[in-house]
């Protein structure tokens, strides 16, 4: 039997600019009606006049489907103006610890600075979408941050926080106890731990941040999409580079997961036995979280299965080399 989707959403995304903005952006816009798009550009996007010209970027990439970005804003030290001025045309304020990731040196190096802004955010009703490690331990990291993340909780208390791509046991009891605060999760922190990355050969297309974690953390990630937990969203964090910069010495971070994210899912629920728990995680949950409703519009997949090709152009996707049991259906839907 067909599933069918209603305006799905990836609320994590990296689409880049230039040739690889054209490469990457029509796989998501062909499974989802939008996505948050994630601004840590070369130069990050941290003005509205920059919002404005990535999004029509995105758009002219796009091409005619109708796909919505969700355009962030680089979090730094705003004033009232910016941020209202910027309010209606973005989704949030993404926040990386500088040098944490991919094009993050331009980030928070202070956290006792940031206050000021955060007060901004919360008064405006702003979400403020966090990359959440400190530069620990890399297995520790997610859970050292949650300190961070309390504080947020704790001292803006009407703020929208957004804990990003959550990997750990840990972040999943930290979510339990602030009611307000929600997340992401990646559909590979879904299916792979550490092993996958670096058990065997060395897999430069499994590397990312926040790496994969134990076996007994994506186990309580899943235990938690599974179940249809109301303030977890789907982010793919598809984040892609090319060959050159992940075959090599000193591999980027990322995974290139857009153009097997919903087939993928769609998999991963029916084989757990709980597609009903599908609807929430990758649309309604985001929905009523940031208060967006998108364009009407379906997405139907079908159980048919599908070889997931060695590359796009110069990038590797995830799976690629492996048989996926469903697929976007090709005419699908009125709008997409
Ligand atoms: C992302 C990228 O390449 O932009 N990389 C990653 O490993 N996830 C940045 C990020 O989200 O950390
Ligand atoms: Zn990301």
């Amino acid at each position: 039997m067909d599933l069918t989707l209603d305006t799905p959403l990836d609320m994590h995304l990296h689409l880049r600019q230039g040739e690889m903005l054209d490469l990457v952006a029509p796989f998501s816009a062909a499974q989802f009606a939008g996505g948050a798009v994630m601004p840590n550009l070369v130069q990050p996007v941290d003005s509205l006049e920059r919002v404005r010209a990535y999004r029509a970027a995105i758009a002219a990439a796009c091409g005619t489907a109708a796909f919505v970005p969700y355009m962030t804003l680089f979090f730094r030290d705003y004033d009232r103006r910016e941020l209202a001025e910027a309010k209606d045309e973005i989704i949030g304020v993404k926040l990386y610890p500088a040098g944490i990731t991919t094009q993050s040196e331009a980030g928070v190096r202070d956290f006792d600075r940031i206050g000021a802004t955060v007060a901004l955010l919360e008064e405006l009703d702003i979400p403020l979408l966090v990359h959440g490690e400190t530069g620990g331990f890399v297995m520790e990291r997610e859970q050292e941050f949650l300190a961070v993340y309390r504080w947020l909780a704790e001292t803006f208390p009407r703020l929208r926080l957004v804990m990003e791509h959550i990997t750990t046991a840990a972040a999943i009891d930290f979510l339990e106890r602030f009611d307000r605060v929600a997340a992401t999760v990646t559909l590979h922190h879904l299916l792979i731990t550490l092993d996958d990355v670096a058990g065997g050969l060395l897999r430069p297309d499994l590397f990312c941040k926040p790496i994969a974690k134990t076996p007994r953390d994506r186990d309580a990630l899943r235990r938690a999409v599974l179940s249809g937990h109301p303030r977890l969203m789907f982010g793919s964090d598809s984040a892609p580079h090319p060959r050159h910069k992940k075959e090599c010495l000193g591999c980027a971070a990322g995974v290139f997961s857009a153009p097997v994210a919903l087939p993928a899912l769609a998999e991963l629920f029916v084989e757990a036995g709980c597609p009903e728990h599908l609807p929430a995680f990758v649309s309604a949950n985001a929905r009523r979280f940031y208060r967006i409703e998108p364009p009407a519009g379906t997405v139907c997949l079908e159980p048919v299965a599908w070889l997931v090709p060695e590359r796009y152009g110069e990038v590797t996707p995830f799976l690629a080399g492996k048989t996926i049991g469903w697929r976007v259906k090709a005419a699908h839907s009125a709008r997409f």
